[in-house]
């Protein structure tokens, strides 16, 4: 098998893997890249067609039922999609697109899969026409019930340049760690890299910069993620709880914002997840971060709360459907069930509830998801703050990847009244 043609082989195990299970696209793949010996231009391949294709399921879907009305199994239909993508939207050369295709079929679907890729050259003109007058959900790939939700809470103008926007790669960005170099020494190491006006210290990068990352210089965060933080507006010395903490990117931020002076306490539920965090974080070059491994919603207490708290800010940055950040999270949309906002809303709110005995009176607490949905969002705080009276309303950021070119994100600051 050679070098491309092993590419498509993991792209197709990706995709049958994905099919069967409920694994996430980013870990299946993570897990087939670090067993394979693909060299660096085939993994790029093989994850341009995994991603590629759960970004425009429905889309190929489509044609691929207009071209084959009959039943078609799992794996023919995995083929064709990946035979159709690389046609109709990576313009792969036709004959490599068909030739290697037809090749992975096994002897049963091969005649099928080889008859349907060239009809489906033969009338791609006229298949790309027709699919203009399909519905938003057909040509941009979402779930019905998600662009439903947002045509009624954004209007339909809005829904469409988000579904649109979900579709294309996300830019890389990156935060400066200044608590490990300068932003003009960062700078001219990485003159590629772009500063955001409106970001401080985050820039916009052209690839990843490992170096950078593995000697904590910088980590790589949508600038969206800052305004929790901002909002937060912890100083040197005080004392603050990072309630969900892990894999990190809010604590740094914290750690620097409070010249890594001061206490954190960085909680999460998930074991693997706070080693990550303790990595990350020893990486940046953090010194001021305690740990616990903590399940806001197992009724027990914070261990060692009595001795820790209270706390003078306390970040709630909890669990979320994730709405906002589905560039970055591609087969999200096909995983995600209506049930879903109304599960995360009550999970959202216990963890809250858990946290709040632990904030001082007049400390700050901020509750921040990256979802763009009201039920996690605003009716959330809503309900927060009639359940808890003393939590005043101070101030709410709400970032929307259609309106604000970002990641979506959500904050609103709340104290703590006498
Ligand atoms: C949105 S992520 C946090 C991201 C993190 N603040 C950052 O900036 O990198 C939510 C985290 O909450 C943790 N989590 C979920 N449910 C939890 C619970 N009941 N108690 C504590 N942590 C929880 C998850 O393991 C996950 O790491």
């Amino acid at each position: 098998m050679g070098p491309s043609q092993s590419a498509r082989h993991l792209a197709r195990i990706a995709l049958r893997q994905w099919r069967t299970g409920q694994t996430f696209a980013d870990e299946i793949l993570a897990r087939l890249l670090r067993s394979s010996d693909l060299i660096a231009p085939d993994r790029a391949f093989t994850t341009e067609l995994f991603y590629g294709i759960l970004r425009n399921l429905s889309l190929l879907d489509f044609w691929i039922d207009t071209l084959r009305a009959e039943r078609l199994d799992h794996d023919a239909r995995d083929l064709l999609r990946l035979g159709i993508y690389q046609l109709f939207l990576l313009d792969t050369p036709e004959h490599a697109a068909v030739y290697e295709t037809v090749e992975l079929a096994n002897p049963r679907n091969r005649s099928l899969v080889n008859a349907v890729l060239r009809s489906a050259l033969r009338r791609k003109k006229q298949l790309t026409e027709k699919v203009k007058k399909e519905t938003l959900s057909v040509r941009t790939s979402h779930p019905q019930f998600l662009i439903d939700r947002w045509t009624k809470t954004f209007g339909p103008e809005n829904t469409a340049a988000l579904c649109e926007r979900n579709n294309r790669p996300a830019s890389i960005y990156a935060r400066i760690n200044l608590l490990k170099i300068s932003a003009e020494n960062f700078l001219s190491v990485h003159s590629s890299a772009e500063r955001l006006p409106r970001h401080q210290n985050f820039v916009r990068l052209t690839s990843i910069p490992s170096d950078a990352l593995a000697h904590g210089h910088c980590y790589v965060q949508d600038p969206s993620t800052a305004s929790a933080c901002v909002l937060l507006d912890p100083q040197p010395g005080e004392k603050v709880l990072d309630a969900c903490a892990a894999p990190g990117g809010k604590t740094g931020y914290l750690a620097e914002l409070m010249r890594n002076q001061g206490t954190i306490v960085a909680c999460d539920r998930d074991e693997g997840r706070i080693r990550a965090l303790q990595d990350n974080l020893e990486r940046l070059g953090v010194e001021i971060a305690r740990f616990a491994q903590h399940d806001w919603t197992s009724g027990e207490p914070l261990p060692d709360a009595a001795a820790i708290s209270p706390f003078d800010r306390i970040l709630v940055d909890t669990p979320c459907s994730n709405t906002g950040v589905m560039r970055r999270r591609v087969d999200l949309r096909w995983r995600l069930i209506p049930k879903d906002f109304s599960r995360m809303r009550e999970e959202q709110r216990r963890i809250l509830r858990a946290t709040i005995s632990l904030l001082r009176t007049d400390g700050v607490l901020v509750y921040s998801t990256c979802s763009i949905e009201p039920e996690e969002n605003e009716e959330v705080v809503k309900a927060i703050t009639q359940e808890f009276p003393f939590l005043k309303f101070v101030e709410q950021v709400s970032l929307l990847p259609f309106r604000d070119g970002f990641d979506g994100a959500f904050a609103t600051k709340l104290m703590r009244a006498a």
